[in-house]
């Protein structure tokens, strides 16, 4: 996964994230920005299932941490949108998170940015002026 920028329909976006999902050796940590709506749990779903998360991926709005099994490693799905600190992380388990050996899949990391480990790999996710069905990724 070297760098790179694509405009991508869902389904395209969703075909993105499934190789990755399928490529995935624990532990690893994602920071997957953009704005509301841009994508990002369309992308975690898409991952979740290239990894062999049979669960339902389902945003983690209020609880802000979800955790999936069935995959050969944890996976762990962060919301931090309405995280207030990054000092509240130690509270969801952040720590035991990254021990874990999982994959770490994280919305809204600019809420948490000093905790992110320097190996996150950085995804970001963003509308299209003019045009509604694709967005553009950059990584
Ligand atoms: N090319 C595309 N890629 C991803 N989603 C798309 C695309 N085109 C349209 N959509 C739609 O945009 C919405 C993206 O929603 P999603 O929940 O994935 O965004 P989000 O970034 O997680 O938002 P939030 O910040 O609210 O968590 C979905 O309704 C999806 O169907
Ligand atoms: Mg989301």
């Amino acid at each position: 996964m070297t760098h790179g920028t694509l405009q991508l329909t869902r389904d395209e976006l969703v075909a993105w994230g499934r190789q990755v999902g399928a490529s995935l050796v624990a532990p690893e940590v994602f920071a997957i920005s953009g704005d509301l709506g841009a994508g990002k749990t369309t992308l975690v779903q898409a991952i979740c299932a290239g990894f062999g998360i049979t669960d339902p991926v389902t945003s983690p709005t209020f609880a802000l941490v979800h955790d999936y099994r069935g995959g050969v490693s944890p996976v762990f799905h962060l919301d931090l949108y309405r995280l207030n600190s990054p000092a509240e992380l130690t509270n969801l388990g952040w720590d035991e998170m990254l021990d874990a050996r999982a994959i770490v899949l994280v919305e809204w990391p600019e809420r948490a940015e000093i905790a992110l480990p320097d190996y996150a790999r950085r995804i970001a996710l963003s509308h299209v002026d003019g045009d509604p069905d694709r967005r553009r990724i950059a990584w």
